[in-house]
């Protein structure tokens, strides 16, 4: 059998055109099915958007991407990133979140420190180097926009900071793994207008970097930032193409009626 590779320069050496390819992915919470033989992938240094509205299953489909719902759902279907199956048993988990970061709604700092709330995982990972770890930590903050604001108090408590610079914290938190990937569950869905440009800000600038998968249910903010966009409806992918051919010449009458705002 292969050996899985998931050693971090293995990863970004492996050439390809899509970062992830989900294949015929099906998820249920018990008998209630959530998601229907989904088949898509994602480009890799691109943004893509999974829109749709309430309840259409775009969480539950971006938390089977880093198997986020292990003992919550039932995955079946395979999601391919490299060569490696993420949904097979012998994944480790632990290491596949290192390549597949997240970022939920809510910004959920740790009660520690700005510094510590950056440098926990990077401590469990075994980094104990103080220079790597204070390199790290710069690092993640600027690209993350928010290395200015809080510099002098890296070691005041994150619990202090604004719902825009605590979701920032919470990037540069995820980036301060060093991913392949970053998913983002209505990053700015919390936050006041000004913080949610920040984020988008932040947020276009990463994708040189990073591939980056985000739902939101804010049209504008999916036209703006995404390079694709994928629309969900009733837990089934109704059609995936370049972010401006969904907004502008979509192809299914459940896209155009959504991006208009008739439905429900
Ligand atoms: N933890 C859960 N347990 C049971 N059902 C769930 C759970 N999370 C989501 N669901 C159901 O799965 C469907 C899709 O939900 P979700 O993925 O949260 O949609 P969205 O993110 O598009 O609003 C909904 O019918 C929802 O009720
Ligand atoms: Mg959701």
């Amino acid at each position: 059998m292969k050996k899985y590779n998931l050693d971090q320069q293995y990863v970004r050496d492996f050439a390809v055109e899509n970062a992830i390819e989900a294949k015929h992915v099906n998820v249920s919470y018990g008998q209630h099915q959530s998601i229907f033989d989904v088949s898509m992938s994602f480009p890799r240094f691109k943004v893509t958007a999974m829109i749709g509205a309430s309840g259409s299953g775009k969480s539950t489909f971006l938390r089977s991407i880093n198997r986020m719902n292990d003992n919550i759902a039932t995955v079946d279907g395979k999601i391919m990133y490299r060569d490696v199956n993420i949904n097979d048993d012998n994944i480790n988990v632990y290491e596949l979140r290192k390549h597949i970061g997240m970022v939920f709604q809510r910004p959920n700092p740790f009660a520690k420190s700005i510094r510590d709330n950056i440098t926990f995982a990077l401590k469990k990972h075994g980094i104990k180097d103080k220079k790597e770890l204070d390199e790290r930590v710069e690092t993640s903050l600027r690209e993350a926009a928010l290395w200015d604001e809080v510099k002098d108090k890296l070691d005041e408590s994150a619990l202090s900071l604004s719902g825009g610079q605590a979701q920032r914290l919470c990037i540069a938190r995820a980036i301060a793994m060093k991913p392949d990937v970053l998913l983002l569950d209505e990053p700015a869905s919390a936050l006041d207008p000004i913080s949610t440009s920040k984020i988008e800000d932040t947020l276009n600038r990463l994708k040189e970097k990073y591939t980056i998968i985000i739902v939101t249910h804010n049209m504008q903010q999916a036209s703006r930032m995404s390079d694709y966009t994928a629309f969900f409806h009733q837990g089934h992918l109704i059609e995936f193409n370049k972010t401006s051919h969904i907004f502008t010449r979509p192809k299914m009458q459940a896209t155009e009626d959504y991006i208009s705002g008739n439905f429900g």
